[in-house]
């Protein structure tokens, strides 16, 4: 067992395919335990995940997504090394992004987040989702067979954050292209490129000459709303600094919800029992959600550097160290979840997961990313009358074949066969 312990998280294509073994390993090991490699302290245990999180005064997100790639670009010097990463916080990774921001200028970019995204945005987005849900459904239910990920998902994805950000209609196609139709090395890919950028380098200059020229050129529409949105100060924010929030929606919630509904709709070609029950009770499927992100986190880990010496679960960690948070490994810790490797629709603490992070960070895009898989399900049921995994793609019932994508920071298939009756 010692073995397991000794493996390297960040290369190991194995592990990429199945973490769930080693967390476990870790975790009976010690719920913050610094392996080998690399000297990341990995944090598996629920409560000790939750602790890191609230621990924002000496825990920095400034590597929330790269982890130790690239190496650190400084050499750690004392017990307080916030004046180290703030020089050298523009060599780290998507360091414009407010996931990896600290207070206080993550508290600006946040707040004009929550000014783009007003409940009636949202409201309106929800009744483009039922639309885009047909149309996809529209594209290939004759066939009788999808492959979900390219057919559906990841371009349903891509246009729901597209609408909602106010993409006009005749440049929709353009991003389903751009956005939907990328095979490249995904973000935490295990040759170590904690992300790719050319999608983020596309949109960057999509919204710069949107937000210009609705600067310019007000109209009525929701780009002239981001573009004229302000700070709660009521100062003005520069182009650069609505363009990015903007433009992380895309990184943030197309490939996370793409996963999420296709390790969802897997356990539903799965497990006969639960499709039944979720066709008579659609009401169902939110918890059916719930527990499919805690099962199958879509973000299977997530970084911190500690800016100051302090302690998690009582384990010290000097300042310097990058800490990995497993948020797959502590949904399925058995000292919070009963029978953690069990999907259980009835679970009583079925919220409790940590798929979406805690505290500060936590995911903007949570309520989106619910609606998405409600509606998505929803539809689903409504216009097929039975579905199954392809034998042919997947192998048969007990032979099952099935791929991850090889990251080290997302969980998610590659691809998934489904064959249905129309209804
Ligand atoms: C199942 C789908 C999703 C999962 C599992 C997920 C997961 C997460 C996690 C774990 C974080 C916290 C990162 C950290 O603490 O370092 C996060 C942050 C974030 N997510 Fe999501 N996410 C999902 C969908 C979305 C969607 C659909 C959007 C928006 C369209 C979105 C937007 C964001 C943003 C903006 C942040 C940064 C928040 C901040 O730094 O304050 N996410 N997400």
């Amino acid at each position: 067992m010692d073995d397991l312990a000794s493996l390297d998280y960040f290369s190991n294509a194995e592990l990429a395919q199945d973490p769930f073994e080693y967390f476990d390993h870790l975790r009976s090991r010690n719920p913050v335990f610094r392996e080998p490699n690399h000297g990341v302290v990995a944090v598996t245990g629920h409560q000790e995940v939750i602790e890191a999180f609230k621990n924002t005064d000496a825990l920095s997100a400034v590597n929330a997504i790269g982890g130790p790639f690239p190496p650190l670009p400084f050499v750690p010097e004392g017990d307080d090394i916030t004046e180290q990463i703030e020089a050298h916080r523009h060599q780290f990774p998507i360091f414009e992004m407010m996931v990896t921001m600290d207070p206080p200028d993550h508290t600006r970019a946040r707040s004009l987040l929550g000014r783009m995204l007003t409940p009636k945005r949202l409201q309106e987005n929800e009744e483009y989702m039922w639309q885009q849900a047909d149309r996809q459904f529209d594209e290939f239910f004759d066939n009788g067979r999808c492959e979900f990920l390219g057919e559906y998902a990841k371009p349903f994805a891509t246009l729901v954050i597209a609408d909602l950000l106010g993409v006009p209609v005749d440049e929709m196609d353009e991003f389903r292209d751009r956005l939907a139709g990328d095979t490249r090395p995904r973000v935490g890919a295990l040759d170590a490129t904690p992300v790719e950028t050319n999608a983020l380098g596309y949109l960057d200059e999509k919204f710069s000459g949107y937000i210009n020229d609705r600067r310019a050129n007000p109209r009525e529409d929701i780009l002239t709303g981001l573009a004229t949105a302000t700070y709660p100060d009521g100062s003005t924010p520069t182009v650069q600094e609505v363009v990015r929030p903007a433009t992380f929606l895309f990184a943030a919630g197309q490939e996370t919800v793409t996963k999420l509904l296709s390790s969802a709709l897997k356990t539903l070609g799965e497990r006969p029992e639960y499709e039944k029950k979720l066709r008579e009770d659609r009401s169902l499927i939110r918890p059916f959600m719930e527990e499919s992100l805690r099962m199958d986190s879509p973000t299977k880990v997530d970084f911190r550097l500690a800016r100051k010496r302090t302690t998690i679960g009582g384990v010290d960690i000097p300042a310097g160290t990058v800490v990995m948070l497993c948020l797959a490994g502590a949904n399925r810790d058995p000292r919070k979840f009963e029978d953690p490797n069990e999907f259980h629709l009835g679970r009583k603490n079925l919220h409790d997961h940590v798929a979406f992070g805690r505290g500060l960070h936590t995911c903007a895009g949570a309520p989106l990313a619910r609606v998405e898989g409600h509606v998505t399900m929803n539809r689903l049921l409504d216009r097929t009358r039975d579905l199954s995994i392809s034998e042919i793609e997947h192998g048969p019932v007990g032979a099952r074949r099935y791929a991850y994508e090889p990251t080290f920071l997302l969980r998610g298939l590659t691809e998934l066969h489904i064959e249905f009756t129309p209804a």
